[in-house]
């Protein structure tokens, strides 16, 4: 795993990435962890693959707790803030990682309801345990970021439409986070090999990530995504609190941007 995050540069610091059992998230609190951030792993179903890796990051001589959550529910995520004020006193670094919308069964404002309500309720409920000087990052796509400009793959718009929602709130706080020392980065990437919205939106569009792929030039797989990530929670914010990973050029050649 490449770490962009030296080692013992996150000493002292304390880290909550949403949604960490597994995928981007997973690879993200790792890359915390190792930079010597105290990480708590945050997990809605997921819960023995939390654990291992909070033994994995603890055989490694790093430090994790594992605390089960699902955002959508105020009552668990005041848990979770509560869990983590006990264990940790506060938070230095927040990711909020956890994402969904394409899951079966679920009402149909779910997206929605995860990617912009639940979102914006998580950032409220942690404000008053992030210590000034604190990073927020918010993850999201290229296909979500430019969704009011550039077209994308119709099983794809909800989750699309509910993230840029989700962002739009998020970004409306930065002046609110700005008095308190709290800073607000947006990291947004392409279709990230091997996720498994990929393989859902590849099985719904047979082609659709081997075409993205040629236009981008190449795709970032999970660990890559995830390295800049966790470089998101620490350089400095960069313009327009957005952090692009990858090539832009088909999305920003077809929108007026922020
Ligand atoms: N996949 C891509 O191609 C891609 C591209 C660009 C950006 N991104 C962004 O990267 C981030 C991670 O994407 P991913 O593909 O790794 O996502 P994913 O595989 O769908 O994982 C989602 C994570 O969110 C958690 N989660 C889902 N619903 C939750 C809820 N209600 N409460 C708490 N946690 C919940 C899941 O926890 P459990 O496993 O415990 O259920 C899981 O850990 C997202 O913000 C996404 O928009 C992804």
């Amino acid at each position: 795993m490449t770490n962009p995050l030296a080692p013992g540069s996150l000493n002292g610091k304390r880290a909550l990435v949403t949604g960490s059992s597994r995928g981007i998230g997973a690879d993200t609190v790792t890359m915390l962890a190792e930079a010597g951030a105290r990480v708590v792993i945050n997990f809605r179903n997921k819960e023995k693959r939390a654990q291992q890796l909070a033994d994995k990051i603890a055989a490694a001589g790093g430090e994790a707790i594992v605390v089960g959550a699902d955002l959508t529910d105020a009552d668990s995520v005041a848990s979770m803030v509560a869990a983590i004020r006990e264990a940790y006193e506060g938070l230095d670094i927040l990711v909020m990682n956890a994402s969904g919308g394409m899951e079966s069964g679920m009402a149909e404002d779910y997206a929605m309801q995860l990617n912009r309500d639940a979102q914006v309720a998580l950032l409220d409920a942690v404000v008053p345990i992030l210590a000034p000087g604190a990073r927020v990052v918010f993850v999201t796509s290229h296909q979500a970021h430019f969704i009011h400009t550039v077209e994308t793959m119709p099983e794809y718009v909800p989750v699309a439409l509910s993230k840029r929602a989700g962002e739009d709130a998020l970004r409306a706080k930065i002046p609110e986070l700005a008095e308190k020392g709290i800073e607000f980065v947006v990291v947004s990437g392409d279709m990230i090999e091997g996720t498994i919205t990929a393989t859902l939106l590849e099985r719904a569009n047979p082609g659709a990530i081997g075409a993205r792929k040629e236009a981008a030039g190449r795709l970032y797989n999970v660990n890559e995504f995830a390295a800049e990530v966790a470089a998101a929670a620490v350089e400095p914010v960069p313009e327009n609190n957005t952090r692009y990973v990858g090539d832009v050029s088909d999305f920003v050649g077809a929108s007026t941007g922020e």
